[in-house]
């Protein structure tokens, strides 16, 4: 396994094919964790408008801390999961009172942040503030168990563990959020659970599933 071939392959396909999203317009860290806590529990083609909208309501954290909870629930009415909404309105006025509006750029402070889990930590810390952190979800552990074939159980705490250390030692140092963001890319357009475009995955050299045969046998989800 070449890391450097993979990191290259993963961040030049990314940069080419990556698909246009309003939260990729800029780096704004609050953009990046309202898309990232609305994309948790909800694909991307819904949350599109949802994320719009919601920018153009709050587009701030001043603007968000400031609202009712009413008028936030309401912008939220039909993603579903309503702690969402309500956990991220009071971290986000946490944000306002403690760090003047700044969403934090290291760990402890985010993690202590309701509703900020160490995905969404991963994620805003890596794709706001380009640091080498793992934000690992579902479609990860799915594109790196096959790249790295890993049968380890994905249902279960201590693998997704093993996929952030995994995450840390494979993940480029010159552009994390490139890295991060085309292994999510990757599972979304090619990497897919059912039938993915092997044929078509810019990692497919460096892809010890495609080699053996054994991407459809991955990822192994054994426990409900
Ligand atoms: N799924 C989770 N995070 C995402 C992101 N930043 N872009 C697209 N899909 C995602």
């Amino acid at each position: 396994f070449n890391r450097n071939a993979f990191q290259n392959q993963l961040i030049d396909w990314f940069k080419k094919e990556q698909r246009i999203l309003p939260w990729r317009e800029n780096q704004d860290a609050y953009r990046v964790w309202v898309s990232e806590i609305m994309l948790q529990q909800t694909r991307v083609d819904t949350v599109i408008p949802y994320f719009n909208n919601f920018l153009e309501k709050f587009p701030t954290p001043e603007a968000l801390a400031e609202a009712e909870e009413q008028e936030v629930l309401k912008a939220w009415e039909g993603l579903g999961y309503y702690s969402r909404a309500r956990n991220l309105q009071n971290a986000v006025r946490e944000v306002v009172e403690q760090y003047q509006g700044k969403v934090p750029d290291n760990k402890e402070q985010l993690g202590a942040l309701k509703g900020v889990g160490p995905y969404t930590k991963g994620a805003i810390l890596s794709i706001a503030f380009d640091q080498p952190e793992p934000a690992v979800d579902g479609n990860v552990m799915r594109v790196l168990s096959r790249i790295l074939l890993v049968e380890d159980d994905i249902a279960k705490a201590s693998t997704k563990s093993l996929f952030e250390s995994l995450v840390l030692e494979l993940i480029s140092k010159e552009d994390p959020s490139a890295f991060n963001q085309g292994l999510m890319e990757l599972g979304a357009i090619i990497c897919t659970p059912k039938s993915p475009s092997c044929l078509l995955c810019p990692v497919q050299s460096e892809c010890r599933a495609f080699m053996e045969g054994k991407e459809r046998e991955l990822p192994v989800k054994v426990s409900k």
